[in-house]
Protein backbone atom coordinates (compact mmCIF):
# COMPACT_ATOMS: atom_id res chain seq x y z
CA UNK A 1 0.00 0.00 0.00
CA UNK A 2 1.16 3.09 -0.92
CA UNK A 3 1.98 6.02 2.04
CA UNK A 4 0.21 8.84 0.68
CA UNK A 5 -3.08 7.71 -0.69
CA UNK A 6 -3.92 8.96 -3.94
CA UNK A 7 -7.26 10.65 -4.52
CA UNK A 8 -10.40 8.75 -5.92
CA UNK A 9 -11.11 9.37 -9.19
CA UNK A 10 -13.73 12.68 -8.59
CA UNK A 11 -17.75 12.06 -9.07
CA UNK A 12 -20.86 14.07 -8.63
CA UNK A 13 -22.03 12.16 -6.18
CA UNK A 14 -24.86 10.73 -8.18
CA UNK A 15 -24.47 6.94 -7.50
CA UNK A 16 -24.88 5.05 -10.66
CA UNK A 17 -23.59 1.46 -11.54
CA UNK A 18 -20.38 3.15 -13.35
CA UNK A 19 -19.25 5.75 -10.05
CA UNK A 20 -20.40 2.27 -7.85
CA UNK A 21 -17.72 -0.31 -10.11
CA UNK A 22 -15.38 2.38 -10.92
CA UNK A 23 -15.06 2.90 -6.68
CA UNK A 24 -14.63 -0.47 -6.44
CA UNK A 25 -12.64 -0.86 -9.26
CA UNK A 26 -10.07 2.04 -7.06
CA UNK A 27 -10.49 -0.09 -3.97
CA UNK A 28 -8.88 -3.05 -5.82
CA UNK A 29 -5.98 -1.43 -7.01
CA UNK A 30 -5.35 0.69 -3.88
CA UNK A 31 -4.24 -2.79 -3.34
CA UNK A 32 -1.68 -3.22 -5.64
CA UNK A 33 -0.32 0.03 -5.48
CA UNK A 34 3.44 -0.67 -3.95
CA UNK A 35 5.04 1.95 -1.25
CA UNK A 36 7.70 3.18 -3.58
CA UNK A 37 9.67 3.96 -0.18
CA UNK A 38 10.51 0.38 0.02
CA UNK A 39 12.92 -1.27 -2.60
CA UNK A 40 11.79 -4.62 -2.81
CA UNK A 41 8.13 -3.42 -4.17
CA UNK A 42 10.60 -2.58 -7.44
CA UNK A 43 7.98 -4.31 -10.04
CA UNK A 44 9.13 -7.65 -11.99
CA UNK A 45 7.88 -8.69 -14.87
CA UNK A 46 7.70 -12.48 -14.75
CA UNK A 47 8.75 -13.27 -18.25
CA UNK A 48 9.33 -17.35 -17.14
CA UNK A 49 5.81 -17.24 -15.98
CA UNK A 50 4.29 -15.84 -19.05
CA UNK A 51 6.17 -17.56 -21.39
CA UNK A 52 5.17 -20.81 -19.86
CA UNK A 53 1.63 -19.60 -19.90
CA UNK A 54 1.69 -19.51 -23.67
CA UNK A 55 4.09 -22.52 -24.17
CA UNK A 56 1.05 -24.40 -22.32
CA UNK A 57 -1.42 -22.80 -24.58
CA UNK A 58 0.74 -23.58 -27.61
CA UNK A 59 1.60 -27.18 -27.05
CA UNK A 60 -0.86 -28.82 -24.60
CA UNK A 61 -3.67 -26.70 -26.53
CA UNK A 62 -6.30 -24.28 -24.75
CA UNK A 63 -8.38 -25.27 -21.83
CA UNK A 64 -12.27 -25.61 -22.39
CA UNK A 65 -13.07 -22.82 -21.30
CA UNK A 66 -12.00 -21.23 -25.32
CA UNK A 67 -14.76 -23.18 -26.47
CA UNK A 68 -16.62 -19.77 -27.32
CA UNK A 69 -13.74 -18.97 -29.08
CA UNK A 70 -14.20 -21.54 -31.78
CA UNK A 71 -14.43 -19.01 -34.93
CA UNK A 72 -10.90 -17.16 -33.53
CA UNK A 73 -8.18 -19.68 -33.63
CA UNK A 74 -5.53 -17.82 -36.08
CA UNK A 75 -6.60 -15.16 -32.86
CA UNK A 76 -5.49 -17.31 -30.61
CA UNK A 77 -2.67 -18.69 -32.31
CA UNK A 78 -1.28 -15.01 -33.64
CA UNK A 79 -1.72 -13.91 -29.88
CA UNK A 80 0.48 -16.71 -28.32
CA UNK A 81 3.25 -16.78 -31.40
CA UNK A 82 3.23 -12.84 -31.03
CA UNK A 83 3.90 -13.00 -27.13
CA UNK A 84 6.59 -15.11 -28.00
CA UNK A 85 7.99 -12.73 -30.25
CA UNK A 86 8.09 -9.76 -27.50
CA UNK A 87 8.88 -11.83 -25.08
CA UNK A 88 12.35 -12.67 -26.70
CA UNK A 89 11.73 -15.80 -27.16
CA UNK A 90 11.99 -17.76 -30.91
CA UNK A 91 10.34 -20.92 -31.87
CA UNK A 92 11.95 -24.78 -32.55
CA UNK A 93 11.47 -25.76 -36.33
CA UNK A 94 8.83 -28.58 -35.45
CA UNK A 95 6.40 -25.86 -33.70
CA UNK A 96 6.80 -23.02 -36.11
CA UNK A 97 5.81 -25.66 -38.83
CA UNK A 98 2.98 -27.58 -37.25
CA UNK A 99 1.49 -23.67 -36.60
CA UNK A 100 2.14 -23.13 -40.50
CA UNK A 101 -0.20 -26.37 -41.29
CA UNK A 102 -2.40 -25.71 -38.95
CA UNK A 103 -2.68 -22.16 -40.41
CA UNK A 104 -2.93 -23.43 -43.85
CA UNK A 105 -5.88 -25.50 -43.04
CA UNK A 106 -7.78 -22.14 -41.76
CA UNK A 107 -7.73 -20.70 -46.08
CA UNK A 108 -10.70 -20.64 -47.61
CA UNK A 109 -11.09 -22.53 -50.83
CA UNK A 110 -12.42 -18.94 -52.23
CA UNK A 111 -9.35 -16.66 -50.59
CA UNK A 112 -8.82 -15.52 -47.20
CA UNK A 113 -9.04 -17.11 -43.99
CA UNK A 114 -12.02 -18.36 -41.73
CA UNK A 115 -11.36 -18.54 -38.03
CA UNK A 116 -10.89 -22.38 -38.41
CA UNK A 117 -10.82 -25.23 -40.67
CA UNK A 118 -14.34 -25.05 -43.42
CA UNK A 119 -15.20 -21.46 -41.93
CA UNK A 120 -15.92 -18.46 -43.77
CA UNK A 121 -13.59 -16.32 -44.89
CA UNK A 122 -13.51 -13.02 -42.68
CA UNK A 123 -11.08 -9.82 -42.66
CA UNK A 124 -10.01 -10.45 -39.08
CA UNK A 125 -8.77 -14.13 -39.19
CA UNK A 126 -7.32 -13.21 -42.20
CA UNK A 127 -5.13 -10.67 -40.43
CA UNK A 128 -4.13 -13.27 -37.56
CA UNK A 129 -3.35 -16.14 -39.99
CA UNK A 130 -1.32 -13.51 -42.25
CA UNK A 131 0.68 -12.19 -39.37
CA UNK A 132 1.20 -15.25 -38.11
CA UNK A 133 2.74 -16.12 -41.14
CA UNK A 134 4.77 -13.22 -40.50
CA UNK A 135 6.65 -14.63 -37.46
CA UNK A 136 6.75 -18.59 -37.97
CA UNK A 137 6.18 -18.59 -42.17
CA UNK A 138 9.00 -18.64 -44.93
CA UNK A 139 9.26 -19.08 -48.32
CA UNK A 140 9.33 -22.80 -50.43
CA UNK A 141 7.48 -25.38 -50.22
CA UNK A 142 5.60 -26.05 -46.93
CA UNK A 143 6.36 -22.95 -45.47
CA UNK A 144 3.30 -20.93 -45.92
CA UNK A 145 4.11 -17.91 -47.39
CA UNK A 146 3.77 -19.28 -51.44
CA UNK A 147 0.63 -21.26 -50.22
CA UNK A 148 -1.28 -17.75 -49.80
CA UNK A 149 -3.56 -17.44 -52.78
CA UNK A 150 -2.68 -13.77 -53.10
CA UNK A 151 -4.98 -13.63 -56.00
CA UNK A 152 -8.36 -14.50 -54.43
CA UNK A 153 -7.35 -12.98 -51.61
CA UNK A 154 -7.26 -9.48 -53.05
CA UNK A 155 -10.80 -10.90 -55.16
CA UNK A 156 -12.31 -11.85 -51.26
CA UNK A 157 -10.95 -8.21 -50.57
CA UNK A 158 -12.71 -6.25 -53.53
CA UNK A 159 -15.72 -8.43 -52.89
CA UNK A 160 -16.36 -6.94 -49.72
CA UNK A 161 -16.03 -3.08 -50.91
CA UNK A 162 -18.91 -0.88 -50.52
CA UNK A 163 -19.58 2.52 -52.17
CA UNK A 164 -18.67 4.30 -49.44
CA UNK A 165 -15.20 3.47 -49.41
CA UNK A 166 -15.69 0.74 -46.23
CA UNK A 167 -15.80 -2.91 -46.09
CA UNK A 168 -18.09 -5.71 -45.06
CA UNK A 169 -16.01 -8.00 -42.57
CA UNK A 170 -17.32 -10.62 -44.40
CA UNK A 171 -20.24 -11.67 -47.24
CA UNK A 172 -23.16 -10.92 -45.91
CA UNK A 173 -22.00 -8.79 -42.75
CA UNK A 174 -21.26 -5.71 -40.90
CA UNK A 175 -18.66 -2.81 -41.84
CA UNK A 176 -16.68 -2.21 -39.05
CA UNK A 177 -13.23 -0.46 -38.82
CA UNK A 178 -11.49 -3.37 -37.35
CA UNK A 179 -12.10 -5.36 -40.42
CA UNK A 180 -10.49 -2.00 -42.17
CA UNK A 181 -7.60 -2.05 -40.33
CA UNK A 182 -6.94 -6.01 -40.97
CA UNK A 183 -7.62 -5.58 -44.39
CA UNK A 184 -5.17 -2.76 -44.68
CA UNK A 185 -2.43 -4.65 -42.84
CA UNK A 186 -2.73 -7.66 -44.65
CA UNK A 187 -2.82 -6.15 -48.01
CA UNK A 188 -0.10 -3.84 -47.38
CA UNK A 189 2.40 -7.08 -46.18
CA UNK A 190 1.27 -8.58 -48.93
CA UNK A 191 1.66 -6.04 -51.68
CA UNK A 192 -1.84 -6.24 -52.29
CA UNK A 193 -2.58 -2.38 -51.53
CA UNK A 194 -4.11 -0.73 -54.99
CA UNK A 195 -5.85 2.46 -54.97
CA UNK A 196 -8.46 0.43 -56.63
CA UNK A 197 -8.65 -1.50 -53.32
CA UNK A 198 -8.52 1.94 -50.85
CA UNK A 199 -10.56 4.13 -53.08
CA UNK A 200 -12.88 5.98 -50.55
CA UNK A 201 -11.71 4.32 -47.72
CA UNK A 202 -9.62 7.31 -46.07
CA UNK A 203 -12.72 9.31 -46.53
CA UNK A 204 -14.73 6.25 -45.05
CA UNK A 205 -11.95 6.24 -41.77
CA UNK A 206 -12.35 10.40 -41.33
CA UNK A 207 -16.31 9.71 -41.15
CA UNK A 208 -16.01 7.45 -37.95
CA UNK A 209 -13.98 10.22 -35.98
CA UNK A 210 -16.98 11.38 -33.06
CA UNK A 211 -17.62 14.72 -31.67
CA UNK A 212 -14.84 13.45 -28.90
CA UNK A 213 -11.81 12.98 -30.35
CA UNK A 214 -11.66 9.42 -30.67
CA UNK A 215 -13.33 7.06 -33.26
CA UNK A 216 -16.25 4.62 -33.27
CA UNK A 217 -16.80 1.74 -35.29
CA UNK A 218 -18.53 3.07 -38.30
CA UNK A 219 -20.50 5.67 -39.82
CA UNK A 220 -23.82 5.77 -41.36
CA UNK A 221 -23.92 4.77 -45.02
CA UNK A 222 -24.85 7.36 -47.29
CA UNK A 223 -25.46 4.99 -50.36
CA UNK A 224 -28.75 4.13 -51.45
CA UNK A 225 -29.68 0.51 -52.32
CA UNK A 226 -28.90 0.83 -56.04
CA UNK A 227 -25.00 2.05 -54.94
CA UNK A 228 -25.84 5.55 -56.07
CA UNK A 229 -23.90 7.52 -53.10
CA UNK A 230 -26.47 10.23 -51.54
CA UNK A 231 -25.12 13.60 -50.43
CA UNK A 232 -26.06 13.51 -46.98
CA UNK A 233 -23.14 13.32 -44.23
CA UNK A 234 -22.55 10.44 -42.33
CA UNK A 235 -22.32 10.84 -38.77
CA UNK A 236 -20.61 7.94 -36.92
CA UNK A 237 -22.41 5.54 -35.29
CA UNK A 238 -21.59 4.80 -31.43
CA UNK A 239 -19.09 6.16 -28.84
CA UNK A 240 -15.63 7.04 -29.26
CA UNK A 241 -13.49 3.64 -28.06
CA UNK A 242 -9.85 3.02 -27.74
CA UNK A 243 -9.77 -0.42 -30.00
CA UNK A 244 -11.91 1.41 -32.98
CA UNK A 245 -9.68 4.25 -32.22
CA UNK A 246 -6.47 2.44 -32.82
CA UNK A 247 -7.70 0.32 -36.01
CA UNK A 248 -9.02 4.09 -37.21
CA UNK A 249 -5.72 5.69 -36.59
CA UNK A 250 -3.38 2.85 -38.15
CA UNK A 251 -5.52 2.47 -41.18
CA UNK A 252 -5.08 6.44 -41.77
CA UNK A 253 -1.62 5.91 -41.53
CA UNK A 254 -1.36 2.93 -44.07
CA UNK A 255 -3.95 5.17 -46.13
CA UNK A 256 -1.29 8.35 -46.29
CA UNK A 257 0.61 7.65 -49.48
CA UNK A 258 -2.42 7.14 -50.90
CA UNK A 259 -3.70 10.41 -49.34
CA UNK A 260 -1.61 12.45 -49.99
CA UNK A 261 -1.40 11.30 -53.93
CA UNK A 262 -4.01 14.21 -54.12
CA UNK A 263 -2.44 16.86 -55.59
CA UNK A 264 -5.70 18.91 -55.09
CA UNK A 265 -4.87 19.41 -51.02
CA UNK A 266 -8.44 20.61 -50.71
CA UNK A 267 -9.39 17.43 -51.87
CA UNK A 268 -7.68 15.31 -48.92
CA UNK A 269 -9.84 14.07 -46.84
CA UNK A 270 -8.84 15.13 -42.99
CA UNK A 271 -9.26 13.86 -39.18
CA UNK A 272 -8.62 16.30 -36.54
CA UNK A 273 -5.67 15.51 -34.24
CA UNK A 274 -6.28 17.89 -32.19
CA UNK A 275 -9.65 16.35 -30.89
CA UNK A 276 -8.06 12.98 -31.24
CA UNK A 277 -4.87 14.01 -29.00
CA UNK A 278 -7.25 15.17 -26.46
CA UNK A 279 -9.39 12.31 -26.61
CA UNK A 280 -5.94 9.70 -26.06
CA UNK A 281 -4.72 11.71 -23.34
CA UNK A 282 -7.96 11.81 -21.35
CA UNK A 283 -8.47 7.93 -21.56
CA UNK A 284 -5.27 6.97 -19.78
CA UNK A 285 -6.10 6.22 -15.80
CA UNK A 286 -4.73 8.76 -12.55
CA UNK A 287 -2.83 7.68 -9.93
CA UNK A 288 -5.22 5.35 -8.34
CA UNK A 289 -5.94 3.74 -11.40
CA UNK A 290 -2.24 3.06 -11.47
CA UNK A 291 -1.94 4.97 -15.12
CA UNK A 292 -3.72 2.48 -17.12
CA UNK A 293 -5.66 2.96 -19.68
CA UNK A 294 -9.61 3.14 -20.04
CA UNK A 295 -11.39 2.00 -23.66
CA UNK A 296 -14.33 5.12 -23.61
CA UNK A 297 -14.79 7.88 -21.61
CA UNK A 298 -16.31 7.22 -17.97
CA UNK A 299 -15.80 3.33 -18.22
CA UNK A 300 -12.64 1.26 -16.61
CA UNK A 301 -9.32 1.12 -16.81
CA UNK A 302 -7.90 -2.56 -18.56
CA UNK A 303 -4.46 -3.87 -19.64
CA UNK A 304 -5.58 -4.52 -23.13
CA UNK A 305 -6.03 -1.00 -23.95
CA UNK A 306 -2.36 -0.56 -23.09
CA UNK A 307 -2.06 -1.81 -26.39
CA UNK A 308 -5.32 0.05 -28.15
CA UNK A 309 -4.77 3.73 -26.83
CA UNK A 310 -1.01 3.46 -25.26
CA UNK A 311 0.10 1.96 -28.24
CA UNK A 312 -1.35 4.80 -29.99
CA UNK A 313 0.73 7.71 -29.67
CA UNK A 314 3.64 5.95 -31.73
CA UNK A 315 0.74 6.36 -34.30
CA UNK A 316 0.35 9.79 -33.89
CA UNK A 317 4.29 10.74 -33.97
CA UNK A 318 3.71 8.97 -38.17
CA UNK A 319 1.62 12.01 -38.65
CA UNK A 320 3.62 14.25 -37.00
CA UNK A 321 2.24 14.75 -33.47
CA UNK A 322 4.98 14.46 -30.81
CA UNK A 323 7.95 14.02 -31.99
CA UNK A 324 11.64 12.96 -30.71
CA UNK A 325 12.60 16.34 -29.63
CA UNK A 326 9.43 15.47 -27.17
CA UNK A 327 9.37 11.80 -26.62
CA UNK A 328 13.38 11.56 -25.57
CA UNK A 329 13.49 10.40 -22.15
CA UNK A 330 15.77 12.15 -19.80
CA UNK A 331 18.63 9.99 -19.47
CA UNK A 332 19.00 9.34 -23.17
CA UNK A 333 22.62 8.86 -22.91
CA UNK A 334 22.12 5.29 -20.90
CA UNK A 335 19.38 3.52 -23.05
CA UNK A 336 18.07 1.29 -20.18
CA UNK A 337 18.00 3.23 -17.45
CA UNK A 338 16.21 1.49 -14.29
CA UNK A 339 13.25 4.39 -13.65
CA UNK A 340 11.76 2.41 -11.07
CA UNK A 341 13.28 3.97 -7.56
CA UNK A 342 11.15 7.26 -7.87
CA UNK A 343 8.67 8.52 -5.29
CA UNK A 344 5.91 9.40 -7.57
CA UNK A 345 5.21 10.74 -11.64
CA UNK A 346 7.03 14.22 -10.85
CA UNK A 347 10.02 13.06 -13.06
CA UNK A 348 8.08 12.15 -16.52
CA UNK A 349 9.23 12.56 -19.72
CA UNK A 350 8.00 14.20 -22.32
CA UNK A 351 6.11 11.79 -23.97
CA UNK A 352 2.82 12.68 -24.90
CA UNK A 353 1.36 9.80 -22.05
CA UNK A 354 2.91 8.77 -18.84
CA UNK A 355 5.21 5.91 -20.10
CA UNK A 356 5.59 4.87 -16.73
CA UNK A 357 2.96 5.07 -15.02
CA UNK A 358 1.53 2.62 -17.75
CA UNK A 359 4.33 0.36 -17.21
CA UNK A 360 3.68 0.01 -13.69
CA UNK A 361 0.03 -0.95 -14.34
CA UNK A 362 1.16 -3.23 -16.20
CA UNK A 363 3.40 -4.71 -13.83
CA UNK A 364 1.63 -4.01 -10.59
CA UNK A 365 -1.87 -4.76 -12.12
CA UNK A 366 -1.60 -6.85 -14.94
CA UNK A 367 0.20 -9.76 -14.45
CA UNK A 368 -1.53 -12.90 -13.07
CA UNK A 369 0.74 -14.25 -10.13
CA UNK A 370 0.20 -18.19 -12.30
CA UNK A 371 1.41 -16.65 -15.34
CA UNK A 372 0.15 -14.46 -17.92
CA UNK A 373 -1.54 -11.25 -17.89
CA UNK A 374 -4.98 -9.63 -17.32
CA UNK A 375 -7.41 -7.12 -17.83
CA UNK A 376 -7.68 -6.16 -14.35
CA UNK A 377 -7.01 -8.25 -10.59
CA UNK A 378 -8.92 -9.95 -9.71
CA UNK A 379 -9.41 -11.00 -12.97
CA UNK A 380 -8.16 -14.19 -14.72
CA UNK A 381 -5.24 -14.11 -17.26
CA UNK A 382 -6.11 -15.10 -21.00
CA UNK A 383 -4.80 -15.07 -24.44
CA UNK A 384 -5.80 -11.67 -25.64
CA UNK A 385 -4.79 -9.72 -22.26
CA UNK A 386 -1.59 -11.59 -22.42
CA UNK A 387 -0.58 -10.03 -25.45
CA UNK A 388 -1.68 -6.56 -25.39
CA UNK A 389 -0.49 -6.17 -21.88
CA UNK A 390 2.58 -6.85 -22.83
CA UNK A 391 2.70 -4.97 -26.07
CA UNK A 392 1.40 -2.01 -24.24
CA UNK A 393 4.01 -2.89 -22.34
CA UNK A 394 7.16 -2.39 -24.93
CA UNK A 395 5.24 0.32 -26.66
CA UNK A 396 5.92 2.23 -23.13
CA UNK A 397 9.26 1.16 -23.09
CA UNK A 398 10.35 2.11 -26.33
CA UNK A 399 10.20 4.89 -28.78
CA UNK A 400 9.40 3.83 -31.84
CA UNK A 401 8.74 6.46 -34.04
CA UNK A 402 9.08 7.11 -38.54
CA UNK A 403 12.48 7.92 -39.54
CA UNK A 404 13.42 9.69 -42.47
CA UNK A 405 16.62 8.77 -42.79
CA UNK A 406 15.86 5.33 -42.34
CA UNK A 407 13.17 5.55 -45.25
CA UNK A 408 16.06 7.15 -47.44
CA UNK A 409 18.29 4.35 -47.11
CA UNK A 410 15.20 1.65 -47.86
CA UNK A 411 14.31 3.76 -51.16
CA UNK A 412 17.48 4.08 -52.39
CA UNK A 413 17.71 0.22 -52.54
CA UNK A 414 14.29 -0.25 -53.77
CA UNK A 415 14.12 -2.29 -57.09
CA UNK A 416 11.76 -1.65 -59.91
CA UNK A 417 9.35 -4.27 -60.44
CA UNK A 418 10.36 -6.20 -64.11
CA UNK A 419 6.83 -7.71 -64.09
CA UNK A 420 4.51 -5.22 -66.79
CA UNK A 421 1.21 -6.24 -64.80
CA UNK A 422 2.74 -4.69 -61.80
CA UNK A 423 1.47 -0.61 -62.37
CA UNK A 424 1.05 0.41 -58.72
CA UNK A 425 3.10 3.77 -58.80
CA UNK A 426 2.76 3.91 -54.57
CA UNK A 427 4.17 0.54 -54.05
CA UNK A 428 7.96 1.55 -53.24
CA UNK A 429 6.37 4.14 -50.56
CA UNK A 430 4.02 1.83 -49.04
CA UNK A 431 7.27 -0.33 -48.40
CA UNK A 432 9.19 2.34 -47.67
CA UNK A 433 6.47 4.24 -45.22
CA UNK A 434 6.15 0.52 -43.67
CA UNK A 435 9.48 -0.20 -42.65
CA UNK A 436 10.87 3.41 -41.52
CA UNK A 437 9.67 2.84 -37.87
CA UNK A 438 12.76 2.32 -36.23
CA UNK A 439 13.60 1.95 -32.81
CA UNK A 440 15.03 5.37 -30.74
CA UNK A 441 18.50 4.61 -29.58
CA UNK A 442 18.50 5.28 -26.26
CA UNK A 443 15.12 6.18 -25.77
CA UNK A 444 13.95 3.28 -23.57
CA UNK A 445 12.67 3.38 -19.82
CA UNK A 446 12.38 0.52 -18.52
CA UNK A 447 10.44 0.55 -15.04
CA UNK A 448 11.94 -1.97 -12.57
CA UNK A 449 15.14 -2.25 -14.74
CA UNK A 450 16.99 -3.88 -17.79
CA UNK A 451 15.27 -7.63 -16.96
CA UNK A 452 11.56 -5.91 -18.12
CA UNK A 453 13.21 -5.19 -21.11
CA UNK A 454 10.86 -6.83 -23.93
CA UNK A 455 11.52 -6.26 -27.86
CA UNK A 456 10.19 -3.34 -29.79
CA UNK A 457 7.05 -3.94 -31.98
CA UNK A 458 6.29 -2.44 -35.34
CA UNK A 459 2.98 0.47 -33.87
CA UNK A 460 1.33 -0.20 -37.13
CA UNK A 461 1.67 -3.69 -37.29
CA UNK A 462 2.48 -5.53 -34.12
CA UNK A 463 4.99 -7.50 -35.70
CA UNK A 464 8.38 -6.84 -34.74
CA UNK A 465 10.41 -5.30 -37.32
CA UNK A 466 12.43 -8.13 -38.20
CA UNK A 467 9.24 -10.25 -38.57
CA UNK A 468 7.83 -7.54 -40.77
CA UNK A 469 10.98 -6.98 -42.85
CA UNK A 470 11.54 -10.67 -43.70
CA UNK A 471 7.76 -10.93 -44.90
CA UNK A 472 7.66 -7.79 -46.79
CA UNK A 473 11.13 -7.95 -48.51
CA UNK A 474 9.59 -11.13 -49.89
CA UNK A 475 6.36 -10.48 -51.44
CA UNK A 476 7.59 -6.80 -52.71
CA UNK A 477 11.18 -8.64 -54.23
CA UNK A 478 13.19 -6.68 -52.54
CA UNK A 479 16.31 -6.70 -50.05
CA UNK A 480 15.84 -4.40 -46.88
CA UNK A 481 19.60 -2.62 -46.18
CA UNK A 482 20.32 -3.65 -42.31
CA UNK A 483 19.47 -1.49 -39.69
CA UNK A 484 21.98 0.21 -38.28
CA UNK A 485 20.41 2.22 -35.46
CA UNK A 486 20.35 -0.36 -31.89
CA UNK A 487 17.23 -2.14 -32.26
CA UNK A 488 16.35 -4.86 -30.07
CA UNK A 489 13.64 -6.45 -32.31
CA UNK A 490 14.33 -10.70 -32.55
C1 LIG B 1 -16.23 -2.93 -25.73
O1 LIG B 1 -16.14 -3.91 -24.82
C2 LIG B 1 -15.29 -3.24 -26.85
C3 LIG B 1 -15.63 -3.28 -28.12
C4 LIG B 1 -17.02 -3.05 -28.53
C5 LIG B 1 -14.64 -3.57 -29.22
C6 LIG B 1 -13.28 -3.00 -29.00
C7 LIG B 1 -12.38 -3.15 -30.15
C8 LIG B 1 -11.11 -3.56 -30.03
C9 LIG B 1 -10.53 -3.94 -28.71
C10 LIG B 1 -10.21 -3.59 -31.22
C11 LIG B 1 -9.94 -4.97 -31.70
C12 LIG B 1 -9.02 -4.90 -32.86
C13 LIG B 1 -8.92 -5.80 -33.85
C14 LIG B 1 -7.89 -5.61 -34.89
C15 LIG B 1 -9.78 -6.99 -33.92
P1 LIG B 1 -16.58 -3.70 -23.30
O2 LIG B 1 -17.84 -2.92 -23.20
O3 LIG B 1 -16.56 -5.05 -22.66
O4 LIG B 1 -15.34 -2.91 -22.71
P2 LIG B 1 -15.16 -1.40 -22.20
O5 LIG B 1 -16.04 -1.21 -21.03
O6 LIG B 1 -13.72 -1.35 -21.83
O7 LIG B 1 -15.51 -0.50 -23.36
ZN1 LIG C 1 -9.59 -5.80 -22.13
Amino acid sequence: MASRLPRPVPTDGFVTPTSTTQAETETVLLNHIPDKSRPETLPVLQKNAHMQYLVRNLVQGFPARYVSQDASQPWLLFWTLQGFSILQVGLDPGNKQRAIDKIMTWQHPGGGFGGGPGQAAHLLPTYAAVCSLAIVGRSGPGGGWDQIDREKLYNFFMSLKQPDGSFLVTHHAEVDVRGIYCLLVTATLLDLLTPELVDGTAEFIASCQTYEGGFSSSSQPYYSLDSVLLSSPRPPLGEAHGGYTFCSLASWILLQPFVNAESDISKRPEINLKNLLRWLVQVQGTEIELGGFKGRTNKLVDGCYSWWCGGSFALLEGLGLGGSQNTRSRDDTSPDSSAGTEECWDDIDDSLFNRKALQEYILYAGQHPAGGLRDKPPKNADAYHTLYCISGLSSAQHHVFPSSSRQTEILGTWVAASDPTVTNPLRKHIFSDSLSWIEEEGGSVIVGGKDNRVNATHPVFNLTMTHCEGLMAYFYKQKVPPRILKSTSS
